[in-house]
């Protein structure tokens, strides 16, 4: 067996095949509330890994510098080892989760514009929202990161909005991590219906983690349908 050099609430970290390199390993284990809620949903791992990866591939034929180098088997990714920004982009496309609950606006009210929003990646303060004032203040990320964290985070929106509207999927929101290696800023963890906010276009129906948050069952049926749609729209 070999070393787990990190264990994250959904993942395990792995040495990679040289210093500039990590083994990425999907865990089935769900988390929701900042690791309040937790469950074992078998499959899950897999699942986020091949939908996570499609969507890498995609973005990355599209031009956005991400961290995968390749994918290694069913649950596991060798990465680019990047220093972890540890603050979370999330975008918004129509009001939902937490945006809906802070500012009681009613879950899928359109927006006028699209929402950027960042938070402090800090589980026991439960990810906080923070803003660019603050964030530069700590030296978490200077005004030029987040300048490109924010374009980059904008622009993977216009593309999966399009890849997913071909998939009969509106994206909701979503949450980013960005690391930094050799100068560069990449896009790394996952995108997958653990982080996004997925609703089927013609019923409305949720195929995200909403489906574990809030006890509405057949999580990984909505997990598998977006799969086998994303699958049919790709390539
Ligand atoms: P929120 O509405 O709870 O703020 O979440 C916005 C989006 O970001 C939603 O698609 C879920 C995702 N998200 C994560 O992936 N991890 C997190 O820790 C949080 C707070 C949100
Ligand atoms: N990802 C966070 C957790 O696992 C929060 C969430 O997505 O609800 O606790």
């Amino acid at each position: 067996m070999q070393e787990v050099l990190y264990e994250g609430k959904s993942k395990l970290i792995f040495r990679g095949e040289d210093d500039a390199s990590i083994l990425i390993r999907y865990k089935d284990t769900a988390t929701a509330f900042n690791g309040e809620k937790k469950e074992e949903l078998a499959g899950k791992g897999r699942l986020n890994a091949e939908i996570s990866n499609i969507i890498f591939a995609y973005l990355a034929e599209n031009g956005v510098k991400t961290h995968l180098i390749r994918v290694v088997d069913e649950t596991s990714v060798l990465v680019r080892k990047a220093e972890i920004i540890m603050v979370e982009v999330i975008i918004r496309n129509v009001a939902a989760g937490s945006f809906s609950k802070k500012y009681g606006v009613p879950e899928g009210t359109e927006l006028k514009n699209t929402i950027v929003e960042f938070s402090l990646k800090n589980d026991a303060l439960g990810d906080p929202m923070i803003n660019e004032s603050q964030i530069t203040a700590l030296g978490l990320a200077t005004k030029d990161d987040l300048e490109e964290m924010t374009s980059q985070a904008l622009r993977i929106n216009r593309l999966l909005c399009e890849l997913f509207e071909k998939a009969g999927i509106r994206l909701v929101d979503f949450k980013l991590e960005f690391g930094r290696a050799g100068g560069e800023i990449l896009l790394c963890d996952e995108i997958s219906p653990d982080s996004c906010r997925l609703w089927d276009m013609d019923t409305g129906k949720k195929l995200d983690k909403d489906r574990f948050r809030h006890d509405l069952g057949d999580v990984l049926e909505g997990y598998r349908d977006v799969l086998r749609r994303l699958k049919n729209n790709v390539g």
